[in-house]
């Protein structure tokens, strides 16, 4: 948000919850199936290898993914250049989870950035948090007058990122804004602006793709909802 004149998410005011979560920006770089799709792709990192039996379903596709972080890119390319950022782009990736979505995101930009990354925790279950976070990697570099793009995988409840936002703006950037991958409208708990957004998924716990249980399924090159008797809360 740009510390003057806030910029507000037309979907967040008027999500109402009563609306089944989708995305209709998803349809471009759908392939066609209801739930995201197979979760092979030829590499053998399909998790059916790698976790047998522990991924339940795949909600969006390695190829959905790259899809959409191709067409995110031009949105945030087109809007900083038109935005008399003079070149100057700032991706805060907060750690780990949005460690994928960063790197792939920084090489799709048809833009020059810079990276920096923070790492946060929330307390909380394994499963949801809490909003009381504490610093676990500061930034290496001040930000003071700088175009700021906060790069998150996902927002469920939006506490993490509420108060991500308030600590970020006490270092004046010159705007801020933030991208996610994912955003779970149903769970959502605090109204927090965010201007870029992947995807719209159900309020199911998801994995993969840098997002984690107990540290694992990371690497998994897709987003699935894990099998539910891996995980209790
Ligand atoms: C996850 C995720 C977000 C936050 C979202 O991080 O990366 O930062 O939770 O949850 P919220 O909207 O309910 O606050 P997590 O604390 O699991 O750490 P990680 O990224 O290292 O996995």
């Amino acid at each position: 948000m740009s510390p003057d004149n806030p910029p507000r998410n037309p979907d967040m005011e008027t999500y109402r919850g009563d609306r089944p979560a989708q995305n209709p920006d998803m349809s471009p770089c759908r392939d066609g199936t209801a739930r995201g799709g197979a979760a092979g792709d030829g590499t053998g990192r399909d998790g059916t290898a790698l976790y047998a039996g522990e991924i339940a379903s795949v909600l969006v596709t390695e190829g959905q993914i790259r899809c959409r972080i191709r067409e995110l890119a031009q949105q945030v390319a087109a809007d900083y250049q038109a935005g008399h950022s003079n070149g100057d782009l700032l991706l805060v990736g907060v750690l780990k989870g949005a460690v994928m979505f960063m790197t792939d995101f920084a090489r799709a930009l048809p833009i020059p950035v810079q990276l920096e990354f923070m790492a946060v925790s929330s307390y909380g279950s394994s499963t949801s948090s809490s909003g009381v976070v504490r610093i676990l990697k500061d930034l290496d570099r001040d930000i003071a007058g700088r175009h700021v793009l906060v790069v998150e995988d996902i927002i469920d409840s939006g506490l993490t990122l509420s108060w991500l936002l308030r600590n970020l703006m006490t270092r004046r950037p010159a705007t801020l804004e933030v991208c996610t991958l994912l955003r779970k409208p149903d769970a959502i708990q605090i109204d927090v602006p965010v201007r870029y957004i992947g995807f719209d998924i159900p309020q199911e716990f998801v994995v993969g793709y840098g997002l984690d249980y107990g540290e694992r399924y990371r690497d998994l090159p897709y987003i699935g909802t894990l099998a539910p008797e891996i995980y209790a809360d």
